[in-house]
């Protein structure tokens, strides 16, 4: 027989481990997010990949980084890419038990929008369609993205129209099958030639069934302890912003030119200049890779230099997550002190129309104005095939812009240019 104290002391032992409470929606209304109860919703996020494997199948590992993650105070994270096939259930439960959201790219590891022979057709579709319907049942899925950094140089613009073709499909999708409006948005590189034509075309014309819901910048400006406000540019794209009729935010920042990493751009993205206008930032990255933009490793399987298994795949994907030292603290040390708390859905009256379709520009935009979107099965050559290895504009910073372009749209997701020269380097030394 139980005595009152073991009882009791069993219930306090279970509580700790039960989920409180149903983690409440997140959608997005003008241009803002919104939770269920009313409390406008800012991202604290960070970008969860495991290159090249889906992160949310492991659910001891979940659990494992749920927890560290939780003394950030992160409320999301963002994946690259899933396999729509496995059960992402116990990753999931571990993400909303702890309050963090996912923010979800839709194409699969082999189905990314080409921006050299731009395609959206229907094996894109049906790839993207059966990660949407993987993700809708979970309440703590906050958006989808059709894309990330498909455009990646500033003369690839005329892939955008195949970019917006993706989000219309994927939207008339979610709504025919009757699921949340999850919203469906696409995450850009920061190219300097195409702000802020791409992402005002990704948002205008007066059919929203056209347009996205949400746009993500991954944005590597702000790199020197000595930036701020006005020398990173953030002013500008503040600017930019401004206007925006859905939500915007960034969705992968963390410039890492002269490590540490202080995370000064969060006071100003989650403070009161930015806050008005922006929902938030999503930190690049988790697991530390061989580009070192890592918050954590695992163990010490991965050494503080690159080596040549490293380079090969070797470092380490699982374990006990360790924090870097001092990216780790000093993230947790900005995010402490913000918690903007926005407006309440009941005050908040939106009356932002779309902003308008630019016409295009020599060298810059090319897309003139609202053209026709391309239907299901359209492909055009949308520039020559010779393959970037990466974007020589916007931030050279960026370790996620380095693309195979034509060479079958496989994806180097978080890589820098400059850890590819090594690689190189290897290569030829092995
Ligand atoms: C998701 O939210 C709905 C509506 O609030 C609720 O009925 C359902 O139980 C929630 N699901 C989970 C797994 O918490
Ligand atoms: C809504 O839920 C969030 C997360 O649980 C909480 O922080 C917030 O205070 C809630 N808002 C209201 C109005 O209850
Ligand atoms: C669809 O587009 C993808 C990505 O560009 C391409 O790899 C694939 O071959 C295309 N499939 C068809 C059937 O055209
Ligand atoms: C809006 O766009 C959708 C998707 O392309 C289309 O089905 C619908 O007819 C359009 N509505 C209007 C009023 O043009
Ligand atoms: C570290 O490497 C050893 C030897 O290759 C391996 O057995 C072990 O599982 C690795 N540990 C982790 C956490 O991956
Ligand atoms: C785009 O720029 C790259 C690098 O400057 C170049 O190799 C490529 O040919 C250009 N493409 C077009 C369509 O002009």
């Amino acid at each position: 027989m139980l005595s009152k104290a073991l009882v009791a002391a069993s219930l306090i032992a279970s509580s700790a481990f039960r989920p409180i409470e149903a983690v409440p929606t997140v959608s997005a209304v003008g241009s803002k997010f919104f939770m269920s109860n009313g409390t406008q919703f800012f991202i604290k996020g960070i970008a969860y990949q495991k290159t090249p494997d889906d992160p949310l199948i492991d659910t001891k590992q979940c659990q494992r980084d749920v927890a560290l993650m939780k003394t950030l105070a992160a409320n999301t994270i963002r994946v690259y890419h899933v396999d729509p096939s496995g059960d992402h259930t116990g990753c999931m439960s571990a993400f909303a038990d702890a309050g963090i959201y996912l923010l979800l790219d839709l194409d699969t590891f082999n189905t990314v929008i080409d921006p050299i022979v731009a395609s959206w057709n229907q094996t894109q579709y049906s790839a993207y369609t059966k990660v949407m319907d993987a993700f809708v049942t979970f309440n703590n899925t906050l958006g989808f993205f059709v894309g990330n950094e498909v455009i990646a140089m500033n003369n690839q613009s005329l892939a955008a129209p195949y970019i917006k073709a993706a989000a219309r499909d994927l939207k008339a999708y979610r709504d025919a099958k009757g699921y949340r409006k999850i919203p469906v948005g696409y995450s850009a590189a920061d190219i300097a030639e195409l702000r802020p034509a791409l992402q005002n075309y990704l948002a205008c014309g007066t059919n929203s069934s056209e347009s996205i819901d949400m746009f993500g910048l991954n944005a590597y400006e702000w790199c020197e302890a000595s930036n701020n406000f006005q020398t990173s540019g953030y002013s500008t794209l503040n600017s930019y912003a401004q206007i925006y009729n859905v939500p915007i935010f960034f969705s992968e920042t963390g410039c890492r030119t002269s490590p540490p990493r202080l995370f000064q751009d969060q006071s100003a993205i989650l403070g009161p200049q930015m806050n008005q206008y922006w929902s938030g930032a999503i930190i690049y990255e988790w697991i530390e890779e061989a580009n070192g933009y890592g918050l954590i490793s695992y163990g010490p399987n991965k050494s503080a230099t690159v080596t040549a298994s490293d380079i090969l795949g070797g470092y380490s994907v699982a374990g006990t997550p360790t924090p870097m030292s001092p990216d780790f603290s000093n993230l947790q040390a900005q995010w402490k002190t913000l918690n903007p708390t926005g407006v309440a859905s009941s005050d908040y009256k939106p009356t932002m129309t779309p902003p308008p379709c630019p016409a295009s520009t020599a060298g810059g935009w090319l897309v003139d104005g609202n053209v026709a979107l391309p239907s299901l099965g359209q492909t055009q050559q949308t520039g020559t095939a010779t393959a970037a290895t990466a974007t020589s504009t916007g931030t050279a910073a960026n370790p996620s812009s380095t693309k195979a372009g034509a060479s079958g749209g496989k994806e180097i997701t978080g890589m820098s240019v400059g850890l590819v020269a090594v690689m190189l380097g290897f290569m030829y030394w092995l």
